[in-house]
Protein backbone atom coordinates (compact mmCIF):
# COMPACT_ATOMS: atom_id res chain seq x y z
CA UNK A 1 0.00 0.00 0.00
CA UNK A 2 1.68 3.61 -0.66
CA UNK A 3 2.03 6.24 1.96
CA UNK A 4 -0.61 8.92 1.47
CA UNK A 5 0.69 11.99 2.32
CA UNK A 6 -1.16 15.54 2.23
CA UNK A 7 0.60 19.10 1.30
CA UNK A 8 -1.02 22.08 2.92
CA UNK A 9 -0.39 25.27 4.29
CA UNK A 10 -0.27 25.40 8.06
CA UNK A 11 -4.31 25.73 9.13
CA UNK A 12 -3.77 29.23 10.49
CA UNK A 13 -3.38 30.59 7.37
CA UNK A 14 -5.04 28.20 5.13
CA UNK A 15 -8.40 29.42 6.69
CA UNK A 16 -8.02 32.71 5.33
CA UNK A 17 -7.07 32.13 1.99
CA UNK A 18 -9.97 31.01 0.37
CA UNK A 19 -8.62 32.96 -2.48
CA UNK A 20 -5.02 33.31 -1.42
CA UNK A 21 -2.99 33.02 -4.42
CA UNK A 22 -3.87 36.11 -6.28
CA UNK A 23 -4.43 38.13 -3.00
CA UNK A 24 -1.36 39.87 -3.37
CA UNK A 25 -1.99 40.48 -7.23
CA UNK A 26 -4.95 42.37 -6.96
CA UNK A 27 -4.16 45.90 -8.16
CA UNK A 28 -1.71 46.32 -10.88
CA UNK A 29 0.98 48.14 -9.21
CA UNK A 30 1.27 44.85 -6.69
CA UNK A 31 1.55 42.38 -9.36
CA UNK A 32 5.18 42.93 -10.52
CA UNK A 33 6.31 44.80 -7.78
CA UNK A 34 7.80 43.26 -4.01
CA UNK A 35 4.97 44.39 -1.82
CA UNK A 36 4.61 44.39 2.28
CA UNK A 37 2.04 41.32 2.71
CA UNK A 38 -1.17 43.00 3.83
CA UNK A 39 -2.77 42.08 6.87
CA UNK A 40 -5.36 39.85 7.20
CA UNK A 41 -8.69 42.01 6.90
CA UNK A 42 -7.22 43.55 3.82
CA UNK A 43 -6.97 40.27 2.38
CA UNK A 44 -10.43 38.87 3.64
CA UNK A 45 -11.97 42.76 1.99
CA UNK A 46 -9.95 41.36 -1.09
CA UNK A 47 -11.11 38.15 -1.11
CA UNK A 48 -14.47 38.95 -1.01
CA UNK A 49 -14.34 41.30 -4.53
CA UNK A 50 -14.38 38.59 -7.27
CA UNK A 51 -14.34 41.19 -9.63
CA UNK A 52 -11.21 42.43 -8.47
CA UNK A 53 -10.24 38.90 -8.07
CA UNK A 54 -10.80 38.53 -11.59
CA UNK A 55 -9.28 41.77 -12.69
CA UNK A 56 -6.16 40.52 -11.14
CA UNK A 57 -6.22 37.03 -13.42
CA UNK A 58 -6.56 38.69 -16.08
CA UNK A 59 -4.20 41.70 -15.71
CA UNK A 60 -2.41 41.68 -18.79
CA UNK A 61 1.13 42.58 -16.58
CA UNK A 62 0.74 38.87 -15.37
CA UNK A 63 1.58 37.36 -18.82
CA UNK A 64 4.87 38.59 -17.96
CA UNK A 65 5.87 36.06 -15.49
CA UNK A 66 2.71 33.69 -16.29
CA UNK A 67 3.64 33.44 -19.71
CA UNK A 68 0.62 31.23 -20.50
CA UNK A 69 0.73 31.12 -24.52
CA UNK A 70 4.36 29.34 -23.53
CA UNK A 71 3.01 27.55 -20.80
CA UNK A 72 0.38 26.38 -23.68
CA UNK A 73 2.78 25.52 -26.39
CA UNK A 74 4.81 23.01 -23.73
CA UNK A 75 1.83 20.95 -23.57
CA UNK A 76 1.71 20.48 -27.31
CA UNK A 77 -1.91 19.90 -27.11
CA UNK A 78 -3.59 17.77 -29.76
CA UNK A 79 -6.63 18.68 -31.23
CA UNK A 80 -9.65 16.76 -29.66
CA UNK A 81 -8.40 16.95 -26.46
CA UNK A 82 -10.32 17.02 -23.41
CA UNK A 83 -8.78 19.11 -21.04
CA UNK A 84 -10.24 20.31 -17.36
CA UNK A 85 -8.75 22.95 -15.85
CA UNK A 86 -9.16 23.02 -11.96
CA UNK A 87 -10.12 26.25 -10.48
CA UNK A 88 -9.97 28.03 -13.84
CA UNK A 89 -11.05 31.03 -12.04
CA UNK A 90 -11.59 33.84 -14.96
CA UNK A 91 -11.25 31.40 -17.78
CA UNK A 92 -7.42 32.98 -17.89
CA UNK A 93 -6.04 29.08 -19.30
CA UNK A 94 -9.11 27.84 -20.26
CA UNK A 95 -10.16 30.10 -23.61
CA UNK A 96 -6.24 29.35 -24.50
CA UNK A 97 -6.97 25.56 -23.79
CA UNK A 98 -10.23 25.83 -25.82
CA UNK A 99 -8.14 27.11 -28.72
CA UNK A 100 -5.41 24.41 -29.07
CA UNK A 101 -7.60 21.38 -28.69
CA UNK A 102 -9.84 23.24 -31.35
CA UNK A 103 -13.42 21.92 -32.14
CA UNK A 104 -13.18 18.73 -31.41
CA UNK A 105 -12.09 18.93 -28.27
CA UNK A 106 -13.23 19.78 -24.96
CA UNK A 107 -12.62 21.80 -22.01
CA UNK A 108 -14.12 21.91 -18.31
CA UNK A 109 -13.51 25.03 -16.89
CA UNK A 110 -14.08 24.06 -12.62
CA UNK A 111 -14.15 26.12 -9.87
CA UNK A 112 -16.00 26.51 -6.70
CA UNK A 113 -16.76 29.92 -7.13
CA UNK A 114 -20.00 30.54 -8.25
CA UNK A 115 -19.09 34.77 -9.43
CA UNK A 116 -15.88 33.02 -11.21
CA UNK A 117 -18.21 30.84 -13.39
CA UNK A 118 -20.67 33.20 -13.82
CA UNK A 119 -17.84 35.30 -15.34
CA UNK A 120 -16.59 32.67 -17.49
CA UNK A 121 -20.12 32.05 -18.82
CA UNK A 122 -20.74 35.60 -19.76
CA UNK A 123 -17.06 35.30 -21.46
CA UNK A 124 -17.47 32.51 -23.35
CA UNK A 125 -20.62 33.33 -24.79
CA UNK A 126 -19.11 36.97 -25.52
CA UNK A 127 -15.94 35.70 -27.37
CA UNK A 128 -18.07 32.81 -29.51
CA UNK A 129 -16.25 29.82 -27.51
CA UNK A 130 -18.63 26.84 -27.87
CA UNK A 131 -16.30 24.08 -26.69
CA UNK A 132 -15.68 25.12 -23.04
CA UNK A 133 -17.89 23.80 -20.37
CA UNK A 134 -18.18 25.60 -16.79
CA UNK A 135 -18.54 23.68 -13.86
CA UNK A 136 -19.50 24.64 -10.37
CA UNK A 137 -17.49 22.18 -8.61
CA UNK A 138 -17.38 20.93 -4.63
CA UNK A 139 -14.37 22.02 -3.15
CA UNK A 140 -13.32 18.22 -2.95
CA UNK A 141 -14.48 17.05 -6.79
CA UNK A 142 -14.34 18.38 -9.72
CA UNK A 143 -17.79 16.57 -10.42
CA UNK A 144 -16.43 14.95 -13.87
CA UNK A 145 -17.18 11.97 -15.19
CA UNK A 146 -14.72 8.99 -15.26
CA UNK A 147 -12.53 8.06 -17.68
CA UNK A 148 -13.42 11.43 -19.74
CA UNK A 149 -10.24 13.23 -19.13
CA UNK A 150 -6.72 13.67 -21.17
CA UNK A 151 -4.96 16.72 -19.16
CA UNK A 152 -5.96 17.98 -15.54
CA UNK A 153 -4.34 21.38 -15.74
CA UNK A 154 -4.33 23.36 -12.12
CA UNK A 155 -2.74 26.57 -11.40
CA UNK A 156 -1.96 28.06 -8.56
CA UNK A 157 -5.27 26.07 -7.26
CA UNK A 158 -3.74 22.69 -5.27
CA UNK A 159 -2.88 24.71 -2.00
CA UNK A 160 -6.78 25.48 -1.78
CA UNK A 161 -7.38 22.24 -2.09
CA UNK A 162 -8.35 20.56 1.22
CA UNK A 163 -8.55 16.65 0.67
CA UNK A 164 -5.27 17.04 -1.66
CA UNK A 165 -5.28 13.15 -1.30
CA UNK A 166 -9.02 12.29 -1.74
CA UNK A 167 -8.82 15.03 -5.34
CA UNK A 168 -6.09 12.43 -6.50
CA UNK A 169 -7.53 9.45 -6.18
CA UNK A 170 -10.30 11.20 -8.23
CA UNK A 171 -8.46 12.54 -10.59
CA UNK A 172 -7.45 9.36 -11.46
CA UNK A 173 -10.63 7.59 -11.70
CA UNK A 174 -11.25 10.44 -14.15
CA UNK A 175 -8.10 10.46 -16.39
CA UNK A 176 -8.56 8.53 -19.50
CA UNK A 177 -5.68 6.06 -19.99
CA UNK A 178 -2.52 7.58 -20.33
CA UNK A 179 -3.60 11.25 -19.41
CA UNK A 180 -1.90 13.53 -17.14
CA UNK A 181 -1.88 15.79 -14.38
CA UNK A 182 -0.42 19.40 -14.76
CA UNK A 183 0.70 21.43 -11.82
CA UNK A 184 1.87 24.84 -12.43
CA UNK A 185 2.71 26.57 -8.89
CA UNK A 186 4.77 29.18 -7.10
CA UNK A 187 8.14 27.94 -5.66
CA UNK A 188 8.32 28.24 -1.69
CA UNK A 189 10.65 31.07 -1.80
CA UNK A 190 9.91 34.86 -1.64
CA UNK A 191 8.73 36.27 -4.07
CA UNK A 192 7.31 39.44 -5.93
CA UNK A 193 4.41 38.03 -6.75
CA UNK A 194 2.06 35.20 -5.22
CA UNK A 195 0.84 34.06 -1.65
CA UNK A 196 3.21 34.34 1.44
CA UNK A 197 6.15 31.45 1.52
CA UNK A 198 3.94 29.73 4.18
CA UNK A 199 0.77 28.81 1.41
CA UNK A 200 2.83 27.62 -1.17
CA UNK A 201 3.66 24.16 -1.33
CA UNK A 202 7.48 23.29 -2.23
CA UNK A 203 8.20 21.22 -5.27
CA UNK A 204 10.14 18.38 -3.65
CA UNK A 205 7.29 18.16 -1.17
CA UNK A 206 4.55 17.64 -4.21
CA UNK A 207 6.71 15.49 -5.84
CA UNK A 208 6.97 13.26 -3.00
CA UNK A 209 2.57 13.28 -2.61
CA UNK A 210 2.09 12.95 -6.14
CA UNK A 211 4.70 10.20 -5.96
CA UNK A 212 3.59 8.38 -2.94
CA UNK A 213 -0.48 8.93 -4.24
CA UNK A 214 0.53 6.77 -7.82
CA UNK A 215 1.49 9.44 -10.17
CA UNK A 216 5.02 9.73 -11.54
CA UNK A 217 6.61 13.03 -12.87
CA UNK A 218 6.82 12.83 -16.76
CA UNK A 219 7.82 16.22 -17.85
CA UNK A 220 9.74 19.63 -16.03
CA UNK A 221 9.17 22.86 -17.82
CA UNK A 222 11.83 25.47 -16.26
CA UNK A 223 11.48 28.98 -18.11
CA UNK A 224 9.00 30.07 -15.59
CA UNK A 225 10.70 32.80 -13.44
CA UNK A 226 8.26 32.27 -10.42
CA UNK A 227 6.42 29.24 -10.90
CA UNK A 228 7.65 25.20 -11.26
CA UNK A 229 5.64 23.10 -14.19
CA UNK A 230 5.76 19.73 -13.57
CA UNK A 231 3.92 16.87 -15.85
CA UNK A 232 2.43 13.91 -14.32
CA UNK A 233 1.09 10.44 -15.35
CA UNK A 234 -0.72 7.59 -13.63
CA UNK A 235 2.10 5.00 -12.23
C1 LIG B 1 -5.46 31.78 -7.87
S1 LIG B 1 -6.90 31.36 -8.73
C2 LIG B 1 -6.20 30.59 -10.15
C3 LIG B 1 -7.08 30.74 -11.38
C4 LIG B 1 -6.50 30.12 -12.65
N1 LIG B 1 -6.08 28.75 -12.45
C5 LIG B 1 -5.37 30.93 -13.18
O1 LIG B 1 -4.21 30.51 -13.09
O2 LIG B 1 -5.64 32.02 -13.71
C6 LIG B 1 -7.54 30.02 -7.80
C7 LIG B 1 -8.92 29.58 -8.24
O3 LIG B 1 -9.15 28.27 -7.68
C8 LIG B 1 -10.49 28.21 -7.25
N2 LIG B 1 -10.55 27.14 -6.27
C9 LIG B 1 -10.18 27.15 -4.97
N3 LIG B 1 -10.36 25.95 -4.41
C10 LIG B 1 -10.85 25.14 -5.38
C11 LIG B 1 -11.25 23.77 -5.42
N4 LIG B 1 -11.17 23.00 -4.36
N5 LIG B 1 -11.72 23.26 -6.59
C12 LIG B 1 -11.80 24.04 -7.68
N6 LIG B 1 -11.46 25.36 -7.70
C13 LIG B 1 -10.98 25.89 -6.56
C14 LIG B 1 -10.78 29.59 -6.73
O4 LIG B 1 -12.16 29.86 -6.67
C15 LIG B 1 -10.04 30.46 -7.75
O5 LIG B 1 -10.86 30.81 -8.84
Amino acid sequence: MHRTTHVRPPVSVAVSVALGTVGLLLSAPTLLVAQPHAGHEEMQRRHRSSSAYIAALDNPERDAYQKPDEVIEALQLQPGERIADIGAGSGYFSVRLAEAVGDTGQVWAVDINPDMVLHMNRRLRDAGITNVRTVLAAPDDPLLPDASVDRFFICNVWHHVEDQAGYLALMRRMLRPGGQVVMVDFQKRDLPVGPRVGMKIAKADLLAQMESNDFQLAEEHDFLPYQYFLVFTVQ
